[in-house]
């Protein structure tokens, strides 16, 4: 279940040339389960309406705290305490002005005081607002205050430069509402670490070997965990998919590459979770040049011999960290074209792993690539789960009650 399943969220939204993109964020909110109240400033509504935030959010919109029925006035305390966050996106260089010095002249910034929620603000201006040092110097005193400043993104503004300004897209600021509406979820205080993607073996300065995983059960992973309060430090190979929010990002492109990070993240880890697809075997050397067909030499000059060596194993050279900090929990990934079962729990004697999530990839609607995946987990009181075909994001949150049962055992 999602953790913005029935979490009270206020939005917030400044007159900003991007308070169109609000409307994105609070659809998105809806459909993830959460009850949003819309506050939109006198300014915002100079762009955007209440009719569009009310049809999506299916609540009242607040705009007025000067309402003459009053209703307003004695809602935004109502607000202010039911919320579980309140997130102003856009922010602008005025209310962010407007909320660092503590002034309560709208609705907004009247619930803002009154409310002890988490604030996030996700500022959006043009880049010289932004860099202004009155501007800079709100964000700081709201900062050090404890409010959540979503950093914005470079690129195109509106006024056609190339800046820093930009509203964050909706999956980051969702993901930093997720981030701080689960901070006192079972995972509070606990270090993790993730693996993901697929190694790339280098041929020549072109070519590698790689294989098909696309790093999605990993994300998942990564951001169930941080869903869950954990500090996530998420270690990639390669893959398509863009960093989540709050989660501290690491690429490793090689098997030895993710050894080496997998080695220093895990120092006062709690646990790790090894979903990457790590090459098994890599060239024994490195083409210095892109190899061309015309230079092979072989005897009929047709094929190319390629000669590969063991890659390290990430897991055994893990016990010299586990000496250090034995409470580590580690869980591996068994991903089988056939014999799935005895392939999963063979690794978790061999290795000595506390899970094994085994999966055969071979299917359709299990593995690399798919939204899906067909699981089994091996517990090492030895326990099988077999688990139907699920969402990615919830084979997620069943590895993490399975790790949130053995960091209890500790
Ligand atoms: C077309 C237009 C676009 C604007 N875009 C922004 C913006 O992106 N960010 C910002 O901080 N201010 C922007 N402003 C200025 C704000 O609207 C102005 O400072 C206003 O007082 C903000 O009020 P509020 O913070 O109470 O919503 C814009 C103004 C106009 C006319």
């Amino acid at each position: 279940m999602s953790v913005l399943q029935g979490a009270r969220i206020v939005v917030g939204v400044a007159g900003g040339i991007a308070a169109y993109k609000a409307a994105d964020l609070v659809s998105k909110l809806v459909q993830a389960g959460a009850l949003v109240d819309v506050i939109l400033t006198a300014h915002a509504r100079e762009f955007v309406t209440p009719l569009t935030f009310g049809a999506l959010s299916q609540r009242p919109v607040w705009a007025d705290l000067w309402e003459p029925t009053g209703m307003a006035a004695a809602r935004h305390i109502e607000l202010a305490a039911a919320a579980q966050a309140l997130l102003v996106a856009p922010a602008t260089a005025n209310t962010i002005a407007r909320l660092a010095h503590g002034l309560a002249d709208d609705m907004l910034a009247a619930v803002a005081l009154a409310t002890t929620a988490p604030l996030l603000i996700a500022p959006a201006m043009e880049h010289h607002m932004l860099q202004h040092p009155a501007t800079q110097a709100n964000l700081a005193l709201l900062a050090a205050r404890g409010a959540h400043i979503i950093p914005p993104e470079t690129g195109r503004l509106a006024s056609g430069e190339i800046g820093t300004g930009r509203l964050p897209e909706t999956a980051t600021l969702l993901g930093a509402l997720r981030q701080v509406v689960g901070r006192g979820g079972d995972l509070a205080g606990r270090r993790v670490v993730v693996t993901a993607g697929g190694t790339q073996e280098a041929l020549d300065p072109v070519r590698y070997i790689g294989n098909r995983s696309s790093g999605r059960q990993g994300f998942a992973l990564a951001e169930a965990a941080r869903d869950r309060g954990a500090q996530v430090t998420l270690i990639a190979g390669a893959t398509a998919l863009p960093t989540p929010y709050g989660v501290t990002r690491i690429d490793a492109l090689t098997a030895a590459a993710m050894r080496a990070a997998v080695l220093a993240a895990c120092v006062e880890a709690d646990a790790l979770v090894m979903s990457a697809a790590v090459a098994d075997f890599t060239p024994i050397a490195v083409a210095e040049h892109k190899i061309k067909k015309r230079e092979v030499a072989s005897s009929d000059g047709a094929d190319l011999v390629l000669r590969l060596q063991r890659t390290p194993d990430i897991l055994a050279d893990l016990d010299a960290v586990r000496a250090q900090y034995p409470g580590l929990i580690r869980v591996g990934f068994a991903a089988e074209t056939r014999e799935v079962a005895a392939a999963g729990r063979d690794k978790l004697a061999r290795k000595g792993l506390d899970l094994v999530v085994a999966n055969d990839v071979s299917q359709p609607d299990s593995g690399f690539g798919s939204a899906t995946n067909t699981v089994t987990l091996f517990h090492k009181d030895g326990r099988t789960e077999a688990l139907p075909s699920l969402p990615k994001t919830a084979v997620a949150a069943h590895i993490w009650d399975a790790v949130v049962a053995l960091l209890a055992q500790r």
